[in-house]
């Protein structure tokens, strides 16, 4: 009988002690990419388009875009991938600002870091079925973001929202006034533009947000996806140590009995 109990309790110990998050449910966790127009289905290293010195090169090793999408952002920013023009209002896009842009559409199209933002997009089916929401981006970039775009021209506060559009001729429908009059405030612009697909966070990059632009040795941006992977993972599983332990109570209830 004490043989019986001790096995018991060796096995549910066993049990509980795999709930713990690994390294490994981690990596396969966050080894996807989103459901949409141009995405790869994993993240994988791209070498074409990404040996030269503009391109989308932070995310070559580990990728969810192709060469071509980068290539694609490159000749004409996103025009080509979705009839979207950036020279708005009969004006060129300056330079810095159009950076920025460029900058932004490679986190969307190659970041494999988004993971635990993900979620099903109810609107765009025909580009894609999934997008990312309220990823948390540092305060510094989204400033320096504004600051580079303040004074170009927009016709929307939501280039996000399909009806923003004119899809035949990929140009913004609505009144024209600078950014800077359209959202006041470096916050708003980078919440409101791509429609809450980033959230202006205050903090420390690699551990509350991450940065739009990772080229540095350390990949902050992978840190704070971990950090978020695991904590979603740790909830589902202390939902699955309580299954267990009252499943262990009934079998000591089990047992007791039979004994
Ligand atoms: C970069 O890749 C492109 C596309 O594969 C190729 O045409 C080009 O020669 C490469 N450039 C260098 C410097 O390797
Ligand atoms: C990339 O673009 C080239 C030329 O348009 C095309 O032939 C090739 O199939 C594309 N590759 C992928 C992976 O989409
Ligand atoms: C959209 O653009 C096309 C082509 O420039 C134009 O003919 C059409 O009138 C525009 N539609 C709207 C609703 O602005
Ligand atoms: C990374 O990019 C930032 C901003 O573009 C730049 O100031 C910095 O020098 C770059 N760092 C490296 C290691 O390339």
């Amino acid at each position: 009988m004490a043989d019986d109990f001790y096995a018991l309790l060796v096995l549910s110990c066993l049990i509980v002690s795999t709930m713990a998050v690994t390294d490994k449910e981690i990596d396969e966790f966050l080894d996807i990419c989103i459901d949409s127009k141009y995405h790869k289905e994993k993240p994988g290293p791209e070498s074409d388009f990404f040996n030269t010195t503009f391109h989308c090169t932070p995310w070559k090793n580990h990728a969810c875009c192709t060469s071509n999408t980068t290539d694609s952002i490159r000749k004409d920013g996103t025009l080509s991938l979705y009839n979207m023009h950036w020279d708005q209002c009969g004006r060129k896009m300056s330079p810095q600002c159009r950076r920025y842009f460029e900058v932004d559409t490679c986190m969307y199209e190659c970041s494999p870091n988004m993971k635990p933002w993900i979620v099903v997009d109810p609107n765009s089916k025909k580009t894609r079925k999934e997008r990312f929401q309220e990823v948390p981006i540092c305060s510094e970039d989204c400033d320096a973001w504004f600051d580079a775009c303040k004074d170009d021209l927009t016709c929307s506060d939501n280039w996000g929202d399909f009806k923003t559009w004119n899809w035949t001729s990929g140009m913004c429908k609505f009144e024209c006034k600078t950014f800077k009059e359209y959202f006041d405030n470096a916050k708003k612009f980078c919440e409101k533009l791509f429609d809450y697909s980033w959230k202006y966070t205050k903090g420390e990059l690699g551990i509350d947000c991450m940065t739009l632009w990772p080229n540095g040795t350390t990949n902050f941006n992978e840190r704070v996806a971990r950090k978020h992977a695991e904590d979603m993972l740790s909830t589902k599983s202390s939902g699955s140590k309580v299954a267990v332990q009252s499943l262990t109570v009934i079998l000591l209830a089990g047992l007791c009995y039979y004994l």
